[in-house]
């Protein structure tokens, strides 16, 4: 069962002095039981998420497959897995696993997936959620074909303040939609052999990164009609630093940067005609926010949230495979389709030149 804690506080100006409430909302399933989890690859996110899914009732982590036993066995006693397997395909054929979560590099996404499907496992895909669009459409139809469940596992769409800020939206706090701002970078060591930096590791700035400012806006506002770009290569040829204007049918703008070479200050804001959203560092994990009027009523939005966070999108695919949904509502395939679409229109427009 998750929970989490939502303090209103007033700050700054604000119109209605004193107030401070504390909400506690807590999501309840009627399980019949744990989702019971098995995971492809054993790295860096799968312990994360192998972490975060001890925090919670609606999942368990039963399973694991490595391409290699010895690292299947490492895991399993890390994270108390009992059955451990040394390669993908045995772990898809396990009948006690319900769902597979696949955590490889991109560019093994699209493979993993498939041999998870052709198995009759739903999956839960890490992002990037392919290398490309076509990709990503092949692997949605397959999905709908087997009338398996799937999702990209875009956690931050499940984060009490993103799930709290779309409520906002969606009742019209914020009046319609102006500008959408975003960004996310992070320093990453220049090791060519990095997942950031090697092609045959999927490596771009974009994929990486760049994914969770557009899956941002394209929450907020859809896909973009229009854009402007500029995307430069990091030191292997591979898209490093990219800055998009993208336009919208509604008027909207989004603002958008992302980057592989400097941390950055990865926050967000969300501005309508009558209030604005200003999400805290960083916007795309566990954060707070403040909702600012247009005549400058502060309140402050805190959520009382466990790190990192990777729990509430396995409560999701709990939920979803419960009522036997094939996709999540809050996280469409079709929409994981279109992002794929937008970000290779952006990676298109990449400057042959490396950066100085
Ligand atoms: N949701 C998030 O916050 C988040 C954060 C970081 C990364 N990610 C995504 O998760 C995926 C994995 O990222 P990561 O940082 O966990 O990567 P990582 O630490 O390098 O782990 C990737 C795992 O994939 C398996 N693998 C299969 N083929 C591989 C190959 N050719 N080279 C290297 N590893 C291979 C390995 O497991 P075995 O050796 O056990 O088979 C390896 O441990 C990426 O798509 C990334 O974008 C998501």
């Amino acid at each position: 069962m998750v929970g989490f804690a939502i303090v209103w506080a007033t700050a700054r100006r604000a119109r209605t002095t004193g107030l401070v409430r504390h909400v506690h909302q807590e999501r309840k399933h009627t399980m019949t039981r744990p989702v019971r989890w098995g995971f492809i690859g054993t790295g860096k996110i799968a312990s994360t998420f192998a972490r975060d899914l001890q925090l919670i009732d609606e999942g368990e982590l039963v399973a694991v497959g490595s391409r290699r036993r010895e690292s299947a066995d490492a895991f399993g006693d890390a994270f108390d897995v009992p059955r451990r397997y040394g390669s993908y395909e045995e772990l898809v054929t396990d009948p006690e696993v319900d769902a597979v979560y696949v955590s490889t590099p991109h560019p093994m996404h699209f493979e993993n997936a498939v041999l998870a499907l052709e198995h009759g496992k739903p999956v839960l895909v890490e992002k990037a959620f392919t290398m490309n669009a076509a990709q990503a459409r092949d692997l949605v139809a397959l999905a709908r074909t087997k009338k398996l469940f799937m999702m990209e596992a875009m956690w931050t769409r499940f984060l009490p303040h993103v799930v709290t800020l779309r409520e906002l939206v969606s009742r019209g706090v914020l009046g319609e939609l102006v500008v959408v701002e975003a960004d996310l970078g992070k320093w990453f060591a220049p090791d060519p052999s990095s997942r950031l930096f090697a092609p045959e590791l999927g490596g771009s700035a974009m994929l990486d990164l760049g994914v969770y400012p557009v899956s941002f806006a394209s929450m907020l506002l859809g896909p973009p009609a229009r854009m402007v770009t500029m995307v430069d290569p990091a030191f292997t040829g591979v898209d490093g630093q990219a800055s998009m204007i993208f336009g919208y049918e509604s008027g909207a703008h989004a603002l958008l940067t992302c980057t592989s070479r400097a941390r950055t200050a990865t926050r967000a804001c969300v501005t309508g005609t009558d209030a604005r959203v200003e999400i805290d560092a960083d916007f795309y994990a566990p954060s707070s926010f403040r909702l600012i009027t247009r005549t400058d009523d502060v309140t402050e939005y805190h959520f009382d949230v466990a790190p990192r966070g990777l729990q509430f999108q396995a409560v999701e695919v709990a939920r979803c495979l419960e009522a036997g949904l094939i996709e999540s509502p809050v996280m469409p395939l079709d929409e994981t389709v279109a992002i794929m679409e937008t970000m290779e229109r952006v990676i298109a427009t990449l400057e042959p030149a490396p950066l100085a």
